[in-house]
């Protein structure tokens, strides 16, 4: 106990002396704000006005392509072995799960009927910035309900849209799917695959960041008609939309998270962040924090979980050389995070609890989109047998690469960029906002208190279970939630 006492007081004094001359200096020395870039262009050469036509679009890999890969899933080399005392997730993805999950994808899975799924709703294309952005439009019946709202829902990594087949038909139904109980809203849903994710084109240039990606899905929306909208979105899709209505709040109509993240720069957030670690059950309201502590934060969840982001922060192409070659390689590094992130216990387990809240076939469909990356060109160009398969992991590794150094994003190194940031991640959020925090989910620790410090947290809930991926293991208690908060801002209208 002393000990820990005199560990928090060696780390947290100095840090708080060190942050409070830090805000004082930056508070009190005036500086010109820039505005952030309104525009970009990520595209092949030279810049050029975008072709703002949209194409309707179906996903079709190949026989070639899928036959290649059970070649190359059926070559595998797994020469390692799992210690003999550590037959879990704990020293990464099991060797001996591996294989099973090999097998399956070789022998039993089926790409053809995850396709049919892909294909139940409309899905375009179109240029934005130079890319081309592939997307979901899937409009209700508006028949059925009084009011269709515009809904922007963006996914993460390592996910893709898929991950939103289970929630779409409730967004789009309601009460059919029993997440609302009145024909009051139903959502217009435009769900976009972040350009480099999915069958969105990858960018040609650097600088593709979580703002780059808000004022390309800004454009996109204006583009089929919304210049209003409501927007959802966990892991990068809570970091998109957060930034979206940083830069845009006219075009925000409300903001619902399933991961919130709210870094303590201002004097109170700082308070909460000590204080709160020190003394959690005086400080914050709900009872799931009242183990709250900034240090556990830090140790037991960044420390151990994050050096998959130091890499693809630093040098995403080197590891991702060996992911998009290897199907095995691609797999492991994929579904370790579903494991661990949808839940830290399951690292204990031979296999990884995968197929607690998930089934086989839907966790292998998401990785084998990140190897069937389609050539969207020459899909528009009609030759769709000839359409090349090249894989998408590397460019989504990128995405984190960009994330640290564009310098309006997230402006970490020089404290005059810092100074000047208008758009950066601690920026105040004015849209209202909601917050769905799942149990399990380790990036998204923190107690209201601190997130409303950073955003105008109208309404936060702790759900009774569920992991990072809300949509995709626990679909219908997301949508019951996205649908009362919009409900209750549409009443107040
Ligand atoms: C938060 O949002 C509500 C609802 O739109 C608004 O009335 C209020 O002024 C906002 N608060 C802040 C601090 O921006």
């Amino acid at each position: 106990m002393f000990l820990e006492m005199g560990l928090l007081k060696l780390i947290i004094v100095p840090s708080l002396v060190a942050v409070v001359a830090f805000l004082a200096y930056t508070h009190l020395v005036p500086t010109p704000k820039p505005d952030f870039p309104r525009d970009g262009w990520f595209g092949t050469g030279m810049k050029r006005a975008d072709d703002t036509k949209i194409t309707p679009f179906k996903v079709a890999v190949p026989d070639a392509v899928l036959e290649d890969l059970k070649n190359r899933v059926a070559s595998t080399r797994i020469s390692h072995e799992v210690l003999e005392d550590a037959n879990s997730f704990e020293y990464g993805f099991n060797a001996n799960y591996l294989k099973k999950v090999l097998d399956h994808w070789q022998t039993k899975y089926d790409w053809r009927k995850q396709e049919v799924i892909l294909n139940s709703w409309p899905q375009f294309i179109t240029e934005v910035e130079g890319v081309k952005v592939h997307y979901y439009h899937a409009k209700p019946d508006a028949k059925k309900y009084k009011k269709v709202v515009p809904l922007l829902l963006v996914h993460g990594w390592p996910g893709n849209v898929f991950e939103f087949y289970k929630m779409l038909p409730m967004l789009l139904d309601p009460v059919a799917h029993k997440v609302a109980s009145t024909h009051d809203i139903a959502f217009e849903v435009i769900a976009p695959s972040i350009p480099g994710y999915g069958f969105s084109e990858s960018p040609k240039k650097t600088g593709f960041s979580q703002l780059a990606a808000a004022r390309v899905f800004r454009k996109l929306m204006e583009r089929v008609g919304h210049k209003k909208f409501y927007m959802q979105g966990g892991d990068w899709g809570s970091i998109v939309t957060s930034q979206l209505a940083r830069m845009y709040p006219e075009s925000a109509l409300g903001l619902h998270l399933n991961m919130a993240s709210a870094s303590p720069t201002s004097i109170k957030g700082l308070f909460y962040a000590v204080v709160g670690s020190i003394i959690p059950q005086h400080v914050f309201k709900h009872s799931h924090h009242h183990d709250y502590s900034t240090l556990d934060i830090l140790t037991k969840v960044m420390l151990p979980e994050s050096g998959y982001m130091h890499i693809q922060a630093t040098k995403p192409d080197t590891v991702g050389t060996g992911l998009n070659d290897s199907p095995a390689g691609l797999a492991a590094y994929i579904l370790e995070k579903f494991s661990t992130w949808t839940n830290g216990e399951y690292r204990k387990l031979p296999d990884g609890g995968l197929t607690k809240k998930f089934t086989l076939d839907e966790l292998l469909t998401i990785v084998t989109i990140y190897w069937t990356q389609v050539n969207v060109h020459e899909f528009i160009n009609k030759c769709i047998d000839q359409i090349l398969h090249q894989g998408n992991i590397v460019a989504s590794q990128r995405f984190y690469k960009e994330c640290f150094t564009d310098p309006y994003n997230f402006p970490l190194t020089n404290i005059d960029e810092m100074r000047e940031m208008q758009c950066s991640f601690s920026h105040y959020i004015s849209v209202p906002t909601a917050h769905a925090q799942f149990p399990n989910e380790l990036f998204d620790k923190q107690p209201a208190e601190i997130i409303a410090t950073g955003m105008n947290l109208t309404s936060q809930v702790v759900m009774p279970d569920g992991g990072h991926f809300a949509a995709f293991e626990h679909p219908s208690d997301l949508a019951k939630h996205l649908f009362s908060f919009v409900g209750g801002l549409e009443k107040k209208k």
